[in-house]
């Protein structure tokens, strides 16, 4: 018997566009952008082809490079000049992004978020202030409460230089309503908040901390960030981070969690947002030097496909490759 229903009868060029689930734009985007206190040069980032650290002085060039693509918002990312036990560099006024925004924000059009975490700015690379003898036991912990202020302080100062969005990513619970409660005591009650609210322990980060220079330096992150095992507690962090102001929330990475996404999707009424990190871009990569695979194809498909699971923005390495041909 032949079939009565064909799905095939819409997938010619002439409808395919009009029945399209899902749809990919230059202005979904966020593109990351690295700024470097050591440099007064551009660094190339090895591990992540046609990224790199730049000094201050490059920052706003960098940034209208990106808006050339068509991609208007960049997430700015810090490697401070000095490390130290609490990062303080995190949270200077003159500390190497608030001079970045300070210089984007005046210069240019751009939408800018500040990344907040401390894990660049600390010398033993944790995403806050650690236990005095986690050194040695390193199954001491990362203190939550002690962190807060920092945190918010670092949000602050982002935003006295002008930053529209500040998005934390330290997993420290009671970040955001902390950082809200900070934002509004200091006027800036219309700078937005994305709180990385499922955030995970996840080994697709590499590159970027070779980019950012920030692994821990002994311990893991285990105790902070989630397990990849879990799904419900997604929800639980979720909902936290709504209940305490995140005006978006982001799940991070990107592809390996798209059930988390859509979990996200169906159960907020916020925008939901995706981090498509480090890891998910190099080895795209690395397959297509090889040869193995498209870039631009599987670049494309992999965002169209966060899309798909419910995000409404994406920050994405591939930005401005794709900016470009959207
Ligand atoms: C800071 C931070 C990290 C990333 C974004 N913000 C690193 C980490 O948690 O280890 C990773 C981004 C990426 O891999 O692209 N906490």
């Amino acid at each position: 018997m032949y079939p009565t229903d064909r799905p095939r009868r819409l997938r010619t060029d002439g409808v395919s566009p009009l029945v399209s689930e899902s749809s990919l734009a230059a202005s979904d985007l966020v593109a990351p952008v690295f700024v470097d206190a050591t440099t007064d040069e551009r660094v190339p980032i090895e591990s992540m082809p046609g990224h790199e650290r730049v000094p201050v002085d490059e920052a706003v060039a960098r940034v209208e490079e990106i808006r050339r693509t068509g991609v208007e918002a960049v997430i700015l990312f810090g490697i401070p000049e000095t490390k130290d036990a609490t990062g303080s560099r995190a949270y200077a006024e003159d500390g190497v992004v608030q001079r970045a925004i300070r210089r984007i924000s005046a210069e240019t059009d751009a939408y800018v978020i500040g990344d907040v975490c401390l894990c660049e700015y600390t010398d033993h690379g944790h995403c806050g202030v650690v236990e005095e003898s986690a050194e040695s036991d390193p199954t001491l912990t990362v203190k939550n409460d002690e962190t807060l202020e920092l945190l918010a302080e670092t949000a602050v100062s982002q935003a006295d230089a002008g930053a529209d969005m500040v998005a934390p990513s330290a997993m420290t619970d009671g970040q955001v309503r902390a950082i809200r409660e900070a934002l509004d005591d200091a006027g800036h009650e219309g700078v937005a908040l994305m709180s990385y609210a499922a955030k995970y322990e996840s080994a697709f980060y590499g590159p970027f901390r070779d980019a950012a220079d920030g692994a821990p330096a002994f311990g893991d992150r285990r105790h902070y960030q989630m397990d990849p095992a879990n799904r419900r507690e997604a929800l639980r962090e979720a909902r936290l981070d709504a209940e305490e102001g995140a005006d978006v929330l982001m799940v991070k990475p990107g592809l390996p969690y798209l059930d988390v996404v859509s979990d996200l999707r169906r159960e907020f009424d916020r925008p939901i947002a995706a981090y498509n990190v480090s890891g998910e871009y190099a080895m795209l990569h690395a397959a297509a030097e090889n040869g193995w695979l498209d870039l631009e194809a599987t670049a494309h498909e992999s965002l169209l496909s966060l899309k798909r699971a419910g995000a409404d923005l994406i920050v994405t390495y591939f930005a401005e490759d794709l900016g470009d041909r959207l």
